[in-house]
């Protein structure tokens, strides 16, 4: 039956929704939400000329308001938050039959950045009106608090080979980009110099970090991961009027973003005034207006997610929940952590809903 599936899906890629991520040695696609609902995937190699491989109708609020995506190449799944209805979705994308399910709903105010550790299974949210990040299993949906004090948490990414947390959070004076190991501890502050941050890139391979800046700053810059070398990037000139840069993702040798809500566009990471607009992908309605209200962008690129060996090792470091690596790595390579409302018990591995004295 699969089989037979797969060699029919061969020759009619088209007429199902569906979604295979590119191979190892493969260029990566690029993933979009679009806030009616809909994820597009097109695949950038031909330069303006993108190649439209699907787009697939995804489950969530009415109208629209999906925000931030992140990958899971080896689980083949895709996770995605929804600020309208306050839920994070996954949806797995194998060729076949996509299922879609609700992974975090329940007492989220405004979740919007995400990002996946894909070696220890953790997926962090930004909750920008619960002012908080979490950490989730996406599996089990289990939920803890990380960082329950971060003012307008919006983006995150995570770079679990050399251990790192990153977040954007706040606005104007209270705007600050900070990191921290895995388990929320070692919080450092890179820079409080941005303004109105919205979403945030990690290019793994330079080891620096992208972020758009909304009006009037209508700019994406970069940062070195320790926190030098911060330069503006690209910025666009016209004040409230401007299409700010929205939400970006990095991958190999490009920046992918979209400006206003209406169009995607790619520059070079060292040439960025000047860029393309991938004019192929966007709808056109009555008078020529384009339609689109393009939100997150994501880049599937396998190189982003390369394994490495986990530092909780192959049983969840014992723990009954959260295996969380520190990076204090004298003393134990990672502590066992409990979802809210659940107690570690003395073995320091096991959660209960028992208090521990
Ligand atoms: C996706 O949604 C659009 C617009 O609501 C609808 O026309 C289309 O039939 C849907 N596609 C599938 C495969 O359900
Ligand atoms: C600073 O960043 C810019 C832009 O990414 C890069 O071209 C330059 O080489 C960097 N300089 C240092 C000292 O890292
Ligand atoms: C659990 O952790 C505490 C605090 O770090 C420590 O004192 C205790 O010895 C640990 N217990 C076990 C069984 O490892």
């Amino acid at each position: 039956m699969t089989s037979l599936f797969a060699i029919l899906w061969m020759f009619l890629p088209f007429c199902t929704e569906s979604l295979v991520f590119p191979r190892q040695d493969e260029s990566p696609l690029i993933a979009v939400l679009d806030f009616d609902l809909r994820l597009e995937i097109f695949d950038p190699s031909d330069g303006a000329d993108a190649t439209f491989m699907e787009r697939i109708n995804v489950t969530g609020g009415r109208g629209g308001t999906s925000g931030i995506m992140d990958f899971n190449y080896k689980r083949n799944r895709i996770y995605w938050t929804d600020l309208g209805v306050s839920k994070v979705y996954s949806l797995k994308a194998d060729g076949g039959d996509l299922d879609q399910k609700v992974i975090l709903e329940g007492d989220l105010g405004a979740p919007e950045g995400l990002a996946y550790d894909w070696i220890h299974n953790n997926l962090y949210v930004c909750d920008f009106r619960k002012h908080k990040i979490m950490v989730i299993n996406p599996d089990t949906g289990a939920k803890k608090t990380l960082l329950p004090d971060v003012y307008e948490a919006r983006d995150v990414e995570v770079d679990p080979k050399n251990g790192w947390l990153y977040w954007i959070a706040g606005w104007d004076e209270s705007a600050r980009l900070m990191k921290s190991s895995l388990d929320g501890q070692n919080q450092v502050l890179l820079t409080s110099d941005l303004d109105r941050p919205l979403s945030l890139s990690l290019d793994y391979d330079e080891q620096r970090l992208y972020w758009t800046e909304l009006p009037l700053i209508n700019s994406i810059r970069s940062i070195g991961v320790d926190g030098g070398n911060l330069t503006t990037v690209r910025r666009v000139g016209g004040g409230w009027r401007a299409s700010p840069p929205k939400y970006i993702t990095v991958s190999r040798n490009y920046i992918y973003w979209n400006q206003g809500h209406d169009t995607i566009r790619r520059a070079e990471k060292d040439r960025a005034s000047r860029s393309i607009r991938y004019r192929n992908l966007e709808t056109r309605g009555s008078y020529g207006r384009t339609e689109n209200l393009f939100m997150g962008i994501l880049a599937i690129d396998p190189r982003k997610q390369i394994e490495s060996p986990s530092l909780c090792g192959d049983n969840n470091g014992g723990c009954s929940h959260f295996c969380l690596p520190t990076l204090i790595q004298s003393t134990s390579p990672y502590n066992c952590a409990c979802p809210d409302g659940m107690n570690l018990m003395d073995d320091n591995k096991t959660c209960s809903d028992e208090a521990q004295n």
